[in-house]
């Protein structure tokens, strides 16, 4: 039971979080593994995706593939040989998202509204069904004439006279105090 429970919150815990402490990013930093792996090492510096923190102590992907490793090799020679698509990979390289990937909007409140639409309104047809099937009829007691001859009762009977009921109530004049 604790185990799933902590295990839930680790899962919706907030990149924020995950940025400072567990093993997401760190697994990120240590060479962009699919696979989880056994243990983190929290001594090496981690690659960080939070827009407050524009250099990352750590690229994105740290174990370089052949191809990654011999652009590498390219970009430390004249950039004016790099064309734009390997510029584009040595920026992915260092980098997961860009500024504009991560401003992006989300468009997650459409979800968010239609749920809540999608609530209210089955809360909208319970609350007719109670109506229609549930509730009997109207008790006799909330009828016009029953509440005003129970008033009437109240005020012979001088319930609360002193701030209540009946001190509202003008037993010379007979009629209610304005
Ligand atoms: C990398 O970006 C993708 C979305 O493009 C995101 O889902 C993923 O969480 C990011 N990875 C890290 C480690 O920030």
């Amino acid at each position: 039971m604790l185990v799933s429970i902590t295990a839930a919150l680790r899962r919706t815990r907030p990149l924020a979080w995950r940025c400072l402490s567990t093993t997401g990013l760190a697994r990120a930093a240590q060479g962009h593994d699919v696979t989880e792996p056994s243990f983190v090492d929290f001594t090496k510096p981690m690659y960080c995706e939070r827009r407050e923190m524009p250099l990352p102590d750590a690229p994105f992907v740290s174990q370089l593939t052949p191809e990654q490793k011999a652009l590498k090799e390219k970009e430390t020679r004249s950039w004016k040989e790099l064309t734009k698509e390997e510029k584009v990979a040595l920026y992915r390289i260092s980098f997961n998202r860009s500024y504009e990937e991560m401003n992006k909007k989300s468009q997650e409140w459409k979800t968010i509204v239609g749920g809540v639409f999608y609530f209210l309104g089955l809360g909208g047809l319970l609350l007719w069904w109670h109506r229609v099937y549930v509730y009997g009829p109207v008790p006799h007691t909330l009828s016009e004439e029953w509440v005003a001859m129970q008033t009437k009762r109240m005020i012979d009977m001088r319930v609360n006279p002193v701030t209540g009921f009946s001190s509202h109530w003008d037993y010379q004049k007979n009629e209610w105090k304005k």
